[in-house]
């Protein structure tokens, strides 16, 4: 079976192929000139999907040695995302199972981080315990199988990503702010500064915005604005700030190691590209020995491979979508309830 994966939610379009059960191809375009604006413009985003969703398209069916009509599945991304992004992949995608007589799937952007593990080559075993650390997300899941999913918790104010591309707005770098925090945090002094973890009434939850408002406060205290901040000082808050998120998230990950009895550990979605976070899960997930399996970079951001890898999982389990469907924003408070 030939799997043709599509994803436009926000920044990245990409086009991945599965090829009897092979990734054959995961092209991947990412919207670079969005930085100059501080975030992603949504009209612009949408505008740079519809300008090179048919040349990857093309690029990803001569890589895999395939002709358009033998493409056996199309799976999109139908959300969370940016909506007017979402329409670009999603009627795509309608638009070429329609023409091809050809299967559709809508896949949802969340779940393909989780089963995004499965794209390397040592695969995690059911059950397991899934950190989903992304730019809009963070979820603690257990997970069962390829459709029993159960959320442990979730951050109740700004997810992990968002926080790093919000302090390292605070410090003047640019958009995305995560790779640009953990350059500089490579260069700060661990024990210059220490800012707040966050403790929560409900054991697997996350709040990441007062940390944030901590950084913000330490910065209005002490300069009168982000230019006077000299760059050591910048490299100290970088670290101190990545230190912190990543006791928030490991405290909550051995917590949930302690209480649930799994088979492997994944850490998916944007933030697990973090060099750091990767080095203290592995720490962590060593003292209970288990299985850890963190995705290869180019798998951790957005890209159609796991959402092809998902899409052809939903299939196997006799699901089909109506050529209807249409597109979701956010998560509703059911998914992964
Ligand atoms: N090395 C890194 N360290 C920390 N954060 C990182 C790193 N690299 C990327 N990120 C963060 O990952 C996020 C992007 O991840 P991803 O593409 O999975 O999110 P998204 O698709 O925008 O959101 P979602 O998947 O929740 O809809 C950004 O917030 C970015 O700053
Ligand atoms: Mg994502």
């Amino acid at each position: 079976m030939n799997v043709l994966g599509i994803e436009t939610s926000c920044d990245e379009t990409s086009i991945a192929i599965i090829r009897d059960g092979l990734l054959t191809a995961n092209l991947i375009s990412s919207q670079d000139f969005h930085s100059k604006f501080g975030g992603v413009v949504p009209e612009l985003s949408s505008r740079a999907h519809l300008q090179i969703i048919i040349p990857l398209l093309k690029n990803a069916l001569v890589k895999s040695n395939l002709k358009l009509n033998e493409i056996d599945l199309i799976c999109a991304t139908a959300g969370p995302g940016l909506i007017g992004a979402l329409l670009v992949g999603l009627t795509f995608a309608k638009g070429l199972a329609y023409s091809l007589s050809k299967p559709f799937i809508a896949v949802n952007h969340i779940e393909g981080h989780v089963f995004s593990g499965f794209l390397m080559a040592d695969k995690p075993e059911f059950p397991m315990l899934t950190l989903v650390v992304s730019g809009g997300h963070t979820i603690l899941l257990l997970v069962e199988s390829f459709t029993q999913v159960k959320k442990l918790g979730s951050t109740v104010d700004d997810a992990a990503g968002e926080a790093f591309d919000k302090v390292s707005k605070l410090l003047g770098f640019g958009y995305p702010g995560g790779p640009q925090i953990q350059k500089a945090a490579s260069k700060g002094k661990a024990t210059a500064l220490t800012f707040p973890v966050a403790e929560l009434k409900d054991p697997y939850n996350f709040s990441f915005s007062g940390l944030k408002t901590a950084v913000l406060r330490h910065i209005q205290n002490n300069y009168k604005n982000v230019d006077a901040i000299p760059e050591q000082e910048k490299n100290d808050i970088a670290l101190s700030f990545q230190i912190a998120v990543i006791k928030a998230l490991t405290i909550k990950l051995e917590k949930a190691l302690k209480e649930f009895d799994v088979n492997s550990v994944s850490v998916v979605g944007g933030v697990a590209a973090n060099h750091e976070l990767r080095i203290s899960v592995e720490k962590v997930v060593k003292k209970y020995n288990k299985n850890l399996v963190i995705p290869d970079l180019e798998y951790c951001g957005d890209n159609a491979a796991m959402i092809a890898f998902r899409g052809q999982k939903l299939f196997e389990a006799g699901i089909v979508h109506d050529l209807s469907y249409t597109p979701f924003p956010s998560l509703n408070p059911q998914h992964f309830s």
